[in-house]
């Protein structure tokens, strides 16, 4: 395969794909692929999703864009849409997952000042992950992603994961914190779920010290994990909320959600964006909200999640090269003993398209609204995939 002149700055595999359909992605050479990531998280829907498809091609007839000066139609709609569904306030629309972030880190400073704290800072999570930009990389807590960027952005407190004893630890000795910005589901660090206790417990503690509580829901949001968006299984309600390219299942989106104690943090002018927000976008996202509410996809997601990981347990649990297998609704990680990236050239001669995290995370985010066969594809290929990887030969590989 002749490579294209890309920056060479995503490690890929030489596969090109001209077409896509629910789980599967299909080469130029027609030969089909089942994408269990639904492109990295984005695809909640799956490929080509017929109602997100129309709404794009109904939309971009009328109206791209009309820039941030103004409103378009689509753009209330959608903002008064994700209201409804987290009970926040305000959002402001931007183009990535990335981009919400650095929306929220600019909120919590405006926050922090407010309150009189000159140089107000964010506590972050161990091994979290919140994008590729220099704040939001200094926000991540994983190493390897900040490595050659240095000097890094300040203004971040760094805490472990699902310790709410470590936090309070860390509020007595910092008086300067802002805000905290945490993950429901850690996915780029190995699927880890926060405890239910630790979140309800960082909520309560956000309130007594007046920081604002942000949830990064770029990968656990849009009815991956459950409710539209995971917090709301905690019974809790955050301050801030950010989400990424599942919004629009795929097409270029974010979204920076705001309750009432940090919706009028920005004044007009200390933020913007020129595509954001753009009626095409908002088209895509309006009929991904709409379409997975009134199916339910987030309680199926669930539920499918809850089956396919009891599968996984059966067929792959206490295996010696197999240390834990979690998730929550369809954001599942297998964790094996040893570091496994080179089961994704392995996987796709076997049609099967995989992602491995944290090393040695092999982590599932199959479209929300798969079918019982396709789940049950899902496993039957995993399994036959990690057993092959492994060396273990209690049942015969297929070969392609
Ligand atoms: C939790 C989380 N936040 C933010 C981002 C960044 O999103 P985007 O790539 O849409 O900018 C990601 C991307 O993987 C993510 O996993």
């Amino acid at each position: 395969m002749a490579f294209p002149p890309l920056m060479n700055s995503e490690s890929r595999l030489p596969l090109s794909f001209t077409k896509g359909a629910g789980c599967w992605l299909f080469d130029e050479k027609g030969q089909r692929f089942f994408d269990t990531t639904s492109a990295l998280g984005t695809t909640n829907l799956g490929h080509a999703h017929p109602v997100i498809a129309h709404a794009l091609a109904l939309q971009a007839a009328e109206l791209i864009h009309c820039s941030n000066q103004y409103y378009s139609v689509q753009q209330r709609q959608l903002a008064e849409r994700l209201c409804q569904a987290s009970g926040l306030e305000s959002v402001f629309l931007c183009n990535s997952g990335d981009e919400a972030n650095e929306c929220a880190i600019k909120i919590a400073r405006i926050h922090g000042k407010k309150r009189g704290i000159e140089a107000p800072a964010i506590l972050v999570m161990d091994k979290a992950f919140h994008g590729y930009t220099l704040a939001t990389l200094s926000a991540s807590g994983i190493r390897g992603v900040q490595v050659g960027f240095e000097p890094l952005v300040s203004g971040f407190i760094r805490a472990p994961f699902n310790d709410i004893q470590a936090i309070t630890q860390i509020a007595r000795a910092n008086r300067n914190i802002a805000a905290v910005l945490v993950e429901p589901v850690q996915s780029e660090a190995g699927v880890i779920p926060a405890a239910p206790l630790y979140f309800q417990s960082l909520k309560t503690l956000c309130e007594r010290l007046g920081w604002l509580l942000m949830i990064d829901e770029g990968q656990t949001g849009n009815g991956r994990c459950g409710s539209y968006f995971a917090y709301q299984d905690y019974g809790i309600v955050p301050d801030v909320v950010t989400t990424g390219g599942s919004l629009a299942n795929g097409v270029p989106m974010g979204a920076c959600l705001a309750g009432a104690g940090a919706a009028n943090c920005l004044a007009p002018g200390q933020h913007g964006t020129l595509t954001g927000g753009n009626a095409l976008a908002c088209s895509a996202a309006l009929a991904s909200v709409d379409f997975i509410l009134a199916n339910h996809l987030g309680e199926r997601a669930l539920d499918l999640g809850e089956r396919i990981l009891q599968d996984l347990r059966h067929e792959l649990g206490g295996n010696h090269y197999i240390r834990d297998i979690r998730g929550r609704g369809l954001l599942i990680g297998i964790e094996m003993m040893e570091p496994c990236g080179e089961i994704a050239p392995l996987a796709y001669t076997q049609g099967l398209l995989v992602n491995v995290t944290a090393e040695k995370v092999i982590r599932l985010m199959p479209p929300i609204n798969l079918t019982d066969g396709e789940a049950a594809e899902l496993v039957r290929n995993l399994v036959r995939l990690i057993r092959l990887y492994a060396g273990d030969d209690r049942k015969k590989p297929r070969h392609s």
